[in-house]
C-alpha cells in the first residue's frame, strides 16, 4: 500500500519500500514516497487527530509526527523510531508582524527549535531512522550544514540503532552545530570543501560501502517534515493560513510542505492550500536565480533541464561558490530543486531572495519578541517583510513564518551582531555586507565597582 514513486511523469516507475534508493535507478530523478490511498484507512477529518492527545505515554502518539502516522504510512508501528519529536509550537508574534508590516495577530512564528536536536531536521530524520530500521541499516551517514548532522547524531546516540558518519564542509558550520555531533558521537569528517562537495562525497561513499544516506534526496526524510504542517495547521483549529514563508536551502522542507497540502486537499482535509514563499540568501540565491529570473517551472514534471545545467555551467565558470551568514543555507546546488518548483506549483509560491543584513535584522527581531532563533531561520521573516513590502503578501493575510532552528546553534552570529558596532565588527561579518545594527542590544562594559555600576543603571530606570 505504500511504495516509492520517480517524480518524472514520463517514468513514473515504482519501487518497494523495502529498497534503500536515493534516486530513480531507472531515470535518475528524484523519489517521493506515495500511497495507495483507497485501500487504506484515512482519518474522514483532521479533528481525529486531537483524539491522540489524550493518549500522550504512548511515544507514537506523544511525537510531534507520528500522532499524524496515518498520513505517512509507509512503516509498521513496531519499526518506528522516535526520540520524542516535534513537542513544537505555533507562537503570534505582534511585535514581529509590526516589523514586517502585518496587524497584530496577523503573524506567527513556528518554533522548530524546540526540537531534541534543536532544529526542523529532526521531523525528518525520525522517518527516515524508521526507514533505516526497515530496511535492516546498520549504519547511516549525511552531509550537511550543520544541522542534519546533529539531527543523524543525535538519533543515533539515543537509540543505539546504528554507527553514524557525518560529513560536513570547513570553516563555515556553526560550532553550536559541530559540537552536537561531536558530543553525541558521531564520526565527523570535516571535507575540504563546501556543502556540495561533502553531498557528492557523502553519496558515493555511501554506494559504495553500503551505508543508508539521510540527506533529504531520502524520501522518506520528506514525509516526516510534512508534520510540521499538520502541526501548524492544528495550532489554527485545522484552518489554514494565508501563507507558509520559509527558508530555502536544499529545499527539503518546501518540497515536503507542498507534497502536505497536495495531499489533504486530495483526501478531502482541506479545502484551500495556503501560499508558498520560499527565502533565499542573495548570497546562495539558486532558486530564486532559476525560478524567479530565468522562468524555470515545474511544467507538469517535464522541467526545463537544459536551462537548469546551463545555469550549473555558467556557475562553475564563473567559480561564484556560495557565501552568506545564514551557514544552513549556504547552498549552490539545491537537490531538491525538481521537487521544490513542484510545491510552489502546487501552493501558487514565490520566491525571493534576502540579504545578509535583513537576515540579522529580522533574526534581532524574532530574538526580541520570543524565543530566537539562528540566522537561516530568519530568512523567512526578512522575507515576508520584503514581501509585504511588495504587496505581494496583504496587510490582513494571516502569514506563518517557519522558524527552522534554535537560537543557540550559532551564537557567534548573535553576539557579533549586538555587540559590533560600524568596524568593530566580528570581520567574518564585514564581507558580507552587514553594516548595520539597528537593533543591537549592546552589552555594556563597566568597572568592577559598585557606584560606576550604579551610574550605568541610571538610564535603566
Ligand atoms: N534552516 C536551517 C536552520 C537549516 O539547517 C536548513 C538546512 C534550512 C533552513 C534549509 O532547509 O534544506 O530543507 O531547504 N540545513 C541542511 C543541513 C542543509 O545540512 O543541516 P532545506
Amino acid at each position: 500500500m505504500a511504495f516509492q514513486a520517480c517524480i518524472h511523469p514520463d517514468c513514473a516507475s515504482r519501487f518497494s519500500v523495502d529498497e534503500t534508493l536515493t534516486a530513480c535507478p531507472k531515470c535518475g530523478s528524484l523519489l517521493d514516497a506515495g500511497y495507495d490511498w483507497d485501500r487504506l484507512s484515512v482519518p474522514d477529518s483532521l479533528r481525529f487527530f486531537e483524539s491522540r492527545w489524550g493518549n500522550r505515554r504512548q511515544p507514537l502518539d506523544f511525537s510531534g509526527v507520528w500522532r499524524f502516522r496515518d498520513l505517512l504510512p509507509f512503516a509498521p508501528e513496531d519499526k518506528i523510531v522516535t526520540i520524542g519529536e516535534g513537542q513544537t509550537i505555533l507562537q503570534q508574534a505582534d511585535n514581529v508582524a509590526a516589523f514586517a508590516g502585518l496587524k497584530a495577530g496577523g503573524l506567527h512564528l513556528q518554533y522548530e527549535g524546540l526540537n531534541p536536536s534543536g532544529s526542523f531536521k529532526d521531523n525528518g530524520m525520525t522517518a527516515a531512522c524508521t526507514h533505516a530500521h526497515l530496511v535492516g541499516a546498520e549504519s547511516a551517514a549525511c552531509a550537511s550544514t550543520g544541522n542534519t548532522s546533529a539531527s543523524l547524531a543525535v538519533f543515533a546516540s539515543t537509540t543505539r540503532q546504528f554507527r553514524v558518519l557525518v560529513f560536513v564542509g570547513s570553516g563555515k558550520i556553526a560550532f553550536g552545530k559541530l559540537s552536537q555531533a561531536l558530543d553525541y558521537g558521531a564520526q565527523t569528517l570535516q571535507i575540504r570543501g563546501d556543502f556540495d562537495d561533502a553531498l557528492v562525497q557523502v553519496r558515493d561513499v555511501c554506494r559504495q560501502k553500503n551505508i543508508y544516506l539521510c540527506n533529504s534526496v531520502n524520501p522518506f526524510r520528506l514525509e516526516g517534515q510534512k508534520a510540521i504542517m499538520y502541526r501548524v495547521l492544528e495550532s489554527l483549529a485545522w484552518e489554514p493560513p494565508d501563507w507558509i514563508v520559509v527558508p530555502g536551502g536544499n529545499l527539503g522542507n518546501s518540497s515536503a510542505f507542498g507534497k502536505a497540502f497536495l495531499e489533504l486537499k486530495q483526501l478531502g482535509l482541506i479545502d484551500r492550500i495556503p501560499r508558498l514563499a520560499v527565502i533565499n540568501a542573495m548570497g546562495a540565491n539558486t532558486l530564486y536565480r532559476l525560478h524567479e529570473q530565468e522562468g524555470l517551472r515545474w511544467n507538469g514534471g517535464r522541467i526545463d533541464r537544459a536551462k537548469i545545467d546551463a545555469f550549473y555551467a555558467q556557475m562553475d565558470a564563473e567559480c561564484r561558490r556560495a557565501s552568506t551568514l545564514a551557514t544552513a543555507i549556504e547552498i549552490n546546488r539545491p537537490v531538491n530543486l525538481e521537487k521544490c518548483l513542484r510545491a510552489l506549483d502546487v501552493c501558487d509560491g514565490v520566491v525571493r531572495e534576502v540579504s545578509d543584513q535583513q537576515v540579522l535584522d529580522a533574526k534581532a527581531q524574532v530574538g526580541a519578541g520570543g524565543f530566537g532563533c539562528e540566522p537561516a531561520s530568519a530568512a523567512s521573516v526578512a522575507g515576508a517583510k520584503l514581501l509585504r513590502e511588495e504587496g505581494v503578501i496583504a496587510s490582513g493575510d494571516r502569514v506563518v513564518c517557519i522558524l527552522t532552528g534554535h537560537q543557540l546553534k550559532d551564537p557567534n552570529a548573535t553576539v557579533a551582531y549586538h555587540s559590533g558596532s560600524g568596524q568593530d565588527f566580528d570581520e567574518k561579518l564585514v564581507p558580507h555586507g552587514v553594516t548595520e545594527t539597528p537593533f543591537a542590544n549592546r552589552p555594556v562594559v563597566v568597572d568592577n565597582d559598585f557606584d560606576k555600576i550604579v551610574d550605568v543603571l541610571k538610564s535603566f530606570g
